[in-house]
């Protein structure tokens, strides 16, 4: 027997035990184990009842992610599944952690269903791009009700023990030893002599009113989860259960399953999965380098992203000690950081003692010798050299010794930054999103001089506050918003051509990005790219319609979402209308700056942002600024809305063709301003050479 599995029997009960680390997904030898081990019990006379069980930190988490691109191995899922639903004891899955995918579908398969108090049962398939493939569309509505399966499936998210016992997926819950309750329970079973209990025997619950049903989540579907094929799927599969008998609802959920597997989406979505997951390798550190533990942390400035950052820390446990220079400042800060919270209270995601708990955590100061017992202090004030330097130096003096000072700067020279202390390989940066609380990106930015153990403990810090933390060296704007510069500045010359802001963000949007870049810029404020390029003015192009679009509003102080109008205009409720005005005042001034008239269409839109940007996106991985093109992927898709099942930019460009994209750049380059579509090196030489980002990176792996 493979020794993922193995098999005891002890007093007419047979244990089957997966043990394979780290989350037991059902691999190839897992499934072979588990053929064994029913094979094995095939007219046993000593055993009464099975419980199926998992070593280590949880149940089964599903398929074998990686195999899906390799091809599934012999014994497939459903041959170990019906082995397990056919054997002629009572089966009792034995849940800890969580049951997901391929580990949820096994539980459904079993005849009983024991969970720990704290184990959660999910199908994240969508996440993936896939349905659930091993009968899981089949038999989860036959065990809780129709409605409350699609939910479950369309939301990708697990549900707790106590919620899966009340729909009647679960038949126990237990606290203690997960293996000592199944083992009870299958005694009780074979006490009582009972049989085994078939899910694929039993009806579909709650389908009197399918059709309606099917249609009302059809419609959300085409509504909430746009340009995406597998939720369409997921309903048709799970029509399925509905409409024919199970052997051939099984056999339809294949056919669909089989469809997406090697599909963009799916492919996407599975690069992702891995590419989240690969940021935190970081090439060259060696394996013994360790992190500092990050106990206390101390914010400098709070504003909106010190406050932010502070909740950060916070949730997780962390003491904070906010800093500001000014006692109406720090007041401010803390009554923000309380309405935010105060709102997660109104909205239920949070108890009232949960924020009195917070908000004791956070102690506010204006005596930088306040700081000095933390592990960690970031910086997060205005964006000027000047002041950071002076907060540095004074830092430097009051921080102990071994202790990180971060740096929340997300366009300045870390090194001149870090070079004002005695000790620039303890400086790191550590770049956040706005609202800091809520995004998901940390850009982890390696100083020339920040030590291994640092980095190390800057990936470490990001998972403690649940972030994605990815590496990137010193560059202006560093992966995120280098990238975003050339994506904006084409949306923005496409005013001064003839289109409107609607059409603009509605390419964007169409495509899938969460938000417009126009709409974005007027809720963040037009005025804060104008800042920066004020500050950077010596280093721009020599061209009066760089960005003019964004200089134009700023001059007439139409800054967005919190003057009322910007790229379009506000109520008093933030609802955006077009304005006129504004339409008008673009395009005579690309008339008066002898702009030609073109009014790009929505393919050419979407072509000058995306291409610019993947061209630059090729320019950062030459200069060694990303470490990979799917770190790319993660920042674009962790932080600037980028969807998901197109895989992020660098994937995508490798689905569309980088030879495709290469001669749309040199069309450009001879149709629009030649300064800005020069191809980068990178991408001409795979482009030419009909390689792909995904090859050349695997390329340097080895
Ligand atoms: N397949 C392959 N590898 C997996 C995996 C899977 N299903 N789940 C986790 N891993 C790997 C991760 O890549 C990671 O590897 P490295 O350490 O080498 O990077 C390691 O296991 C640990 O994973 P995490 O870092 O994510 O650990 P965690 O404790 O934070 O989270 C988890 C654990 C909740 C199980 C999370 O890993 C997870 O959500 N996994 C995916 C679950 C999933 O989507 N399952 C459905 C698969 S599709 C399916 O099952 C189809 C079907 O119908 C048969």
């Amino acid at each position: 027997m493979a020794e993922a599995v193995s098999l005891s029997i002890s007093d007419n009960i047979a244990v089957v035990t997966i043990d394979s680390p780290p989350v037991n997904a059902m691999a190839q030898n897992v499934r072979a184990g588990l053929k064994q081990a029913f094979t094995d019990l095939k007219g046993r006379k000593d055993v009464k009842a099975v419980v199926i069980g998992c070593k280590g930190r949880t149940f089964v988490a599903g398929a074998d992610i990686g195999e899906f691109d390799t091809g599934i191995a012999a014994p497939g899922y459903h041959e170990v599944l019906g082995l397990i639903e056919d054997c002629a004891f009572p089966v009792v899955a034995a849940v800890h952690g969580t049951a997901l995918g391929g580990g949820m579908e096994i539980t459904l398969a079993s005849h009983y269903r024991v969970a720990h108090e704290a184990a959660r049962f999910g199908l994240p398939e969508l996440t993936l791009g896939i349905i659930p493939g091993a009968g899981g569309t089949q038999r989860l509505p036959r065990l809780i009700p129709l409605e409350a399966a699609i939910d479950l499936m369309l939301s990708s998210k697990p549900m707790p023990a106590a919620k899966a016992q009340e729909l009647g997926l679960v038949d126990a819950v237990v606290t203690g030893d997960i293996i000592e309750g199944g083992i009870a329970f299958a005694r009780e079973l074979a006490a009582r002599g009972a049989a085994p209990r078939r899910t694929r025997d039993q009806a579909v619950r709650g389908a009197e009113n399918a059709a309606e049903l099917f249609a009302a989540k059809r419609a959300q579907v085409a509504k909430t989860m746009r340009n995406r094929q597998s939720p369409l799927a997921l309903l048709d599969a799970v029509e399925g259960a509905v409409k024919l008998p199970f052997d051939e609802g099984l056999k339809a959920e294949s056919a669909i399953s089989d469809k997406l597997v090697p599909a963009t989406e799916a492919r996407a979505l599975r690069h992702l999965f891995f590419a989240d997951r690969e940021v935190r390798r970081i090439p060259g550190l060696a394996a013994n380098v360790k992190a500092r533990p990050v106990t206390r942390v101390g914010i400098v400035g709070a504003g909106t992203m010190g406050g932010g950052i502070s909740m950060c820390y916070a949730n997780a446990g962390v003491p904070v000690t906010l800093l500001d220079a000014k006692q109406e400042a720090l007041d401010r800060g803390m009554a923000t950081i309380r309405k935010n919270y105060e709102r997660s209270v109104s909205r239920g995601s949070l108890k009232q003692e949960q924020l009195e708990q917070r908000m004791q955590l956070i102690t506010p100061t204006l005596d930088y010798a306040a700081l000095g017992s933390a592990d960690l202090v970031i910086e997060a004030v205005f964006e000027n050299m000047a002041l950071k330097k002076e907060i540095f130096a004074k830092l430097d003096k009051v921080v102990r010794k071994g202790a990180i000072i971060g740096t929340n700067t997300s366009t300045l020279d870390i090194d001149e930054i870090a070079a004002v202390t005695g000790r620039p390989e303890d400086v790191v940066g550590l770049h956040f999103f706005s609202p800091a609380n809520v995004m998901q990106l940390l850009e982890i930015v390696h100083a020339k001089r920040t030590s291994p153990d640092v980095l190390v403990t800057a990936l470490e810090t990001a998972k403690q506050i649940k972030k994605t933390g990815v590496v990137a060296k010193v560059c202006y704007g560093f992966i995120g918003n280098r990238m975003m510069d050339p994506y904006a500045r084409e949306a923005e010359h496409c005013l001064l051509e003839g289109a409107t802001p609607e059409q603009v963000d509605g390419a964007l949007q169409n495509f899938g990005m969460a938000m417009g870049i126009l709409a974005v810029f007027d809720m963040a404020g037009v005025d804060i790219g104008y800042l920066t390029r004020l500050e950077r003015k010596h280093l721009l192009p020599d061209d009066p319609s760089f960005y003019r679009p964004d200089t134009m509003l700023n001059e007439r102080g139409w800054l967005g979402q919190k003057a009322g109008r910007g790229y379009y205009r506000y109520d008093s409720a933030r609802k955006r209308t077009p304005d006129p005005e504004v339409i008008e005042l673009l395009w005579e001034e690309g008339k008066r700056l002898g702009i030609e008239r073109r009014q790009p269409g929505e393919q050419e839109i979407l072509e000058r942002c995306l291409y610019s940007m993947i061209n630059e996106g090729a320019r950062l991985l030459e200069e060694g600024i990303a470490l990979r093109a799917s770190d790319i992927d993660v920042v674009y898709t962790s932080g600037y809305g980028f969807p998901r099942y197109r895989g992020g930019p660098m994937f995508y460009a490798d689905s569309v063709g980088l030879k495709k994209i290469y001669d749309r750049i040199l069309e450009f380059r001879s149709t629009l301003d030649p300064q800005y579509w020069t191809p980068a090196p990178l991408l001409e030489k795979l482009a030419l050479a009909g390689s792909s980002f995904a090859a050349w990176q695997a390329g340097r792996k080895n």
